[in-house]
């Protein structure tokens, strides 16, 4: 994901860099482009939660009769799912926004739709001082799509930023949007409680809501049937899922849910993101061992590797529990691997402190990690609380030391993977060669390994691990 992250290359597992702000389109649709067809183009950035919401967005277009271009020249729509996460994130759309507005002068009668986190943060800034816009609709709006666009091509602003308590689009089928076929995600839950000092996303998606289960399975078996071989359940932390079965009132938590899923079929791989150390239960560890379709990776943000900076940050465990949590993933699963988002630089962090940040990494001997340096948001706890006290080339220099550590830290976890056979999930060709395959291991470590004929896409095989690289394995195939 993260756009601003400058420690992505090499590094990224889970979110791949080079889908920020791409644009989407599925593939069918795009082949042919009858006249009077309208089309809409997309591009996502920020999280997964939002390339996801993406593809409810294009399912509701698609209702409407839209199909989905990736030239923006035709676009008669042309929409940004924006993140509001760090200051860079929010520059990056602004200058897209410009981008957009040529295009419309180019081709009037275009409209631009603002959506995502931006949304809901700048409003009215966006369609009345910077008139860039004629849509602008938060995260929760996204079933009145149809309605503002019908008003803007009336020359009103379309603006729904309203943040719901109930909606999760649970009966929605997103349409997958540039999609190898194999892997998809699943939202299972929205919004955020945990009211972290640093972070935007309470205020840009609102309070936490849990998906019915029983559409979760549904989404999961349609996408096998389909031939998808991976789902990843996300949410803004998954660990706190809970829906109530209105009509049993029996709670489903998240490790039922992740039974459920997993319960599918065997050769359903099941991921999950992201999680709150404070939430992750041993039930959800258990269950995770009980199933060999449960993948043993767990994305465990530690933030900091202070106690008092974590008191600070509002995230409610300290440097001794967040440890003890990592001795007891390790405990239930010897071979579960780990990764974190780190913040450098954070109010008042002094050297000692971000010392221990440094020394967590190698305690957790996180697989990966996302970094970045402190970015002050408006609105938060920590703008209206804290001062940003940290001059930016000292959070500029304690990231690049994490990151180096970081780096080093991944070669050798990855270095002891050679000579081990794992099972991957083949994705499709690596990204160097058509003769080579790319696929994950459980772990989510991204193997790269020639082809042998008779395999494709979406097969399971076993590589053994010849060398490696701080971010990928490479290898043979060969026999179970
Ligand atoms: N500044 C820097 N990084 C942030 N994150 C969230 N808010 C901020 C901020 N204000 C990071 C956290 C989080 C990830 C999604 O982005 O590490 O886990
Ligand atoms: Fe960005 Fe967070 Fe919103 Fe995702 S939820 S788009 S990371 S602000």
């Amino acid at each position: 994901m993260y756009d601003d992250n400058p420690t992505l290359v090499g590094l990224t597992k889970t979110i791949d860099e080079q889908r920020q702000g791409e644009a989407f389109f599925q593939e069918q649709a795009a082949e042919a482009h009858p006249e009077g067809v309208r089309h809409f183009y997309i591009e996502s950035y920020g999280c997964q939660m939002n390339f996801s919401d993406s593809e409810i967005v294009a399912s509701i277009l698609g209702q409407e009769g839209y199909q989905s271009t990736r030239n923006m020249e035709i676009a008669d729509l042309i929409l940004i799912n924006t993140c509001s996460i760090r200051e860079k994130a929010e520059d990056t759309v602004r200058k897209r926004l410009r981008v957009f507005d040529k295009v419309k002068n180019n081709r009037p009668g275009t409209l631009v739709g603002v959506l995502g986190c931006m949304a809901e943060r700048l409003k009215t800034k966006l369609l009345d001082e910077e008139k860039l816009v004629d849509l602008v609709i938060g995260p929760d709006a996204y079933r009145d799509l149809p309605k503002l666009i019908a008003t803007a091509e009336d020359g009103d602003k379309g603006i729904n930023v309203f943040l719901s308590r109930e909606e999760t689009y649970a009966d929605i089928n997103p349409m997958r949007l540039d999609s190898n076929g194999v892997t998809a995600f699943i939202s299972i839950m929205r919004g955020c409680d945990n009211m972290c000092s640093f972070c935007v996303v309470p205020f840009t998606r609102g309070r936490e809501r849990s998906r019915n289960a029983f559409s979760i399975v549904a989404e999961a078996t349609d996408l096998y049937e389909r031939g998808y071989r991976e789902v990843t359940l996300l949410g803004q932390n998954v660990d706190s899922y809970k829906w109530e079965n209105p009509e049993t009132e029996e709670t489903v938590t998240f490790a039922n849910l992740l039974e459920m899923v997993a319960l599918v079929h065997p050769d359903l791989r099941i991921r999950f993101s992201t999680s709150h150390p404070k939430d992750i239960t041993d039930e959800v560890l258990y269950t995770m061992k009980k199933y060999d379709n449960i993948c043993k990776y767990i994305h465990l943000p530690v933030q900091s590797g202070n106690s008092r900076v974590l008191d600070l940050m509002n995230r409610t465990y300290d440097r001794e529990w967040y440890m003890n949590k990592v001795r007891r993933i390790y405990e239930i699963m010897p071979d579960c691997a780990i990764s974190s988002d780190i913040i450098a630089g954070f109010c008042s962090e002094t050297e000692e402190e971000h010392q221990e940040t440094l020394s967590m990494i190698e305690f957790a001997n996180y697989s990966m990690s996302y970094m970045f340096y402190y970015s002050e948001r408006p609105g938060t706890m920590a703008a209206r609380k804290y001062e940003d006290d940290i001059p930016l080339e000292v959070k500029k220099r304690r990231l690049q030391e994490i990151i180096r550590l970081q780096t080093q830290v991944s070669f050798a976890h990855n270095k002891q993977d050679i000579g081990k056979t794992f099972k991957v999930l083949i994705e499709g060709d690596s990204r160097k060669s058509d003769q080579q395959f790319k696929g994950r291991n459980s772990q989510n470590k991204m193997l790269v390994f020639d082809k042998q004929p008779g395999y494709q896409p979406g097969d399971y095989c076993y590589v053994k691990v010849n060398d490696a690289t701080s971010a990928t394995l490479i290898g043979e195939m060969v026999q179970a």
